[in-house]
């Protein structure tokens, strides 16, 4: 292979640059020209594409979002866009594709790879949400910023002795939720994987109060319950003083951790060398603690478990 692109795809993650880095620079170590393609799919439709040198891609490492921009193209379902994307890339002699994404970005890549064309994924999302791996790019530091948030938020619970739902992103995972909820001390976990029941949550705020507890923390999923609904609820049936943070997009921004920057740094060379060995249809992740390669096809179609001993401990610290 003399020539190789990469993309990043869907929500941005922090150490998605740090990822681009190390293919533009790997890919140059080993001898073959990389293309950079802007806005994800949506770049590639548009043949978005500019070569990328070493110097390029200087003073990204620790930058949060993608110089690579991204975008959610929604329309690359379809099957005369993916081979439309196949075309651009013959066009321009590029002989591989690797995308920096989670879940939607890497079904992009595997139709890609089903037409025949070699494709790689890069496990980036902050959701955490990739079967077979235990970590993807961008969620240490998502989950590093959403404790930060819950510190800060417990100081002022405490000061007023109110209740607090802090509800974090994860539409169909509660990855962030489960370990910044048990690292930043929730009371409450909810997550979308486990059903809940909104009169149990109450008499467990009823009995703190009993016992002499006058703040509370909820930690919730953005897929388990909005925050605002519950805290709704929460002072219709309790007389408390209840508030509400959503914390949104500050989650997917800002600094990668040093775990991101290893991670993205590990994946990226070992996704440019996969290319170059001749693997396609995979994606690459870590599994304990060593860098694993994984067929597209299950990575993207089996559900990732979270951890239900985690949720027992985070019932046992709240007692
Ligand atoms: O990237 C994953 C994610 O951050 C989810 O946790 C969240 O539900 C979603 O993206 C938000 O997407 P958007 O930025 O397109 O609104």
């Amino acid at each position: 292979m003399k020539r190789i692109a990469v993309l990043t795809s869907g929500g941005d993650a922090p150490g998605m640059n740090a990822a681009i880095r190390s293919v533009v620079r790997v890919g140059y170590v080993r001898g073959v020209k990389v293309i950079g393609i802007y806005r994800g799919y949506r770049g590639l439709l548009e043949k978005d594409f500019r070569q990328m040198l070493p110097r390029d891609v200087s003073g990204i490492l620790e930058k949060g979002g993608t110089v690579l921009k991204t975008s959610r193209t929604i329309e690359f379902k379809e099957e005369k866009k993916q081979l439309r994307a196949i075309k651009n890339m013959k066009e321009k002699g590029i002989e591989g594709l690797i995308v920096v994404g989670g879940n939607g970005s890497q079904a992009g890549s595997l139709a890609l790879f089903k037409k025949g064309f070699p494709t790689i994924g890069i496990a980036s999302t902050i959701d955490n949400d990739l079967w077979g791996m235990d970590y993807t790019i961008g969620f240490d530091t998502a989950v590093n910023t959403a404790i930060d948030a819950i510190d800060k938020i417990r100081d002022t619970a405490e000061s007023h002795d109110r209740t607090f739902i802090v509800e974090v992103m994860g539409r169909d995972a509660g990855f962030i939720a489960m370990d910044a909820g048990i690292a930043g001390g929730a009371d409450i976990i909810l997550v979308p994987e486990v059903k809940f029941n909104i009169n149990e949550i109450v008499d467990d705020i009823k009995n703190g109060m009993k016992k002499k507890k006058m703040h509370h923390l909820i930690v919730c999923a953005e897929g388990a319950i909005h925050a605002r609904d519950l805290g709704k609820i929460i002072q219709e049936r309790i007389t408390i003083d209840t508030r509400v943070a959503v914390l949104g997009h500050i989650q997917r921004g800002g600094s990668p951790t040093r775990f991101d920057r290893l991670l993205a740094s590990a994946l990226g060379e070992k996704a440019v060398d996969a290319l170059l060995d001749k693997e396609k249809g995979k994606i690459v992740g870590i599994k304990s603690n060593k860098i694993v390669l994984i067929p597209l096809e299950q990575a993207v179609t089996k559900k990732k478990k979270l951890n239900l001993k985690l949720y027992k401990l985070a019932r046992e610290l709240s007692v």
